[in-house]
């Protein structure tokens, strides 16, 4: 009998799509939020939430498995902001034909607003959003017109 040296596989794998692995525990929802993926779109989803990962049992990791969709470099970054040591998994024919670290970058162009209402950016002058990572982990953003600074809460509100 073939010995079973496979992994547990708890959520199926997929032809064509994205796969969002090791992202952290307990944030796969805000996940799919911040790309804008409510369910009413239409993509075949598979969430998995705290699932044990390694050796170690008390590691958890969340996935997130998007068919038929490859993410863009924007949606990555936003990604992130919230799941620092996430993977973006590119399957095409069951293959997973790129694998890349989440990255964020040391400025953020035009992705998130401002949470000040009197900020020149929400004003209306044509000026793009522009912040700078003043942490990592977690996450705090400097705004660089108005220097407030921005925590994953108010970033969550304004992606
Ligand atoms: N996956 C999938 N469908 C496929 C291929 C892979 O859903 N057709 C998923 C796997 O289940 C895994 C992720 O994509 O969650 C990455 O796959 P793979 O690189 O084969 O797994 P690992 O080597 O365990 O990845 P890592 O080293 O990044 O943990
Ligand atoms: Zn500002």
């Amino acid at each position: 009998m073939k010995k079973m040296v496979e992994k547990e596989l708890r959520v199926r794998k997929i032809k064509q799509g994205t796969v969002i692995d090791h992202i952290s525990p307990g944030t796969a929802l805000r996940v799919l939020s911040i790309l804008g993926i409510m369910g009413k779109e239409g993509h075949i989803l598979s969430i998995a939430i705290n699932v044990p990962t390694g050796k170690n049992q008390s590691n958890r990791k969340d996935i997130v498995k998007i068919e038929n969709k490859e993410l863009e470099i924007t949606d990555i970054n936003k990604i992130a902001l919230i799941s620092p040591h996430a993977t973006i998994n590119i399957i095409r024919d069951y293959k997973v034909v790129s694998k890349e670290k989440v990255k964020l970058p040391s400025e953020l162009k035009d992705i998130i607003k401002c949470i000040n209402p009197n900020c020149i950016t929400n004003s209306r002058e044509p000026i793009k959003s522009h912040f700078t990572v003043e942490n990592k982990e977690p996450i705090l953003l400097r705004c660089n017109y108005c220097n407030i600074i921005m925590d994953l809460k108010d970033i969550l509100k304004n992606i």
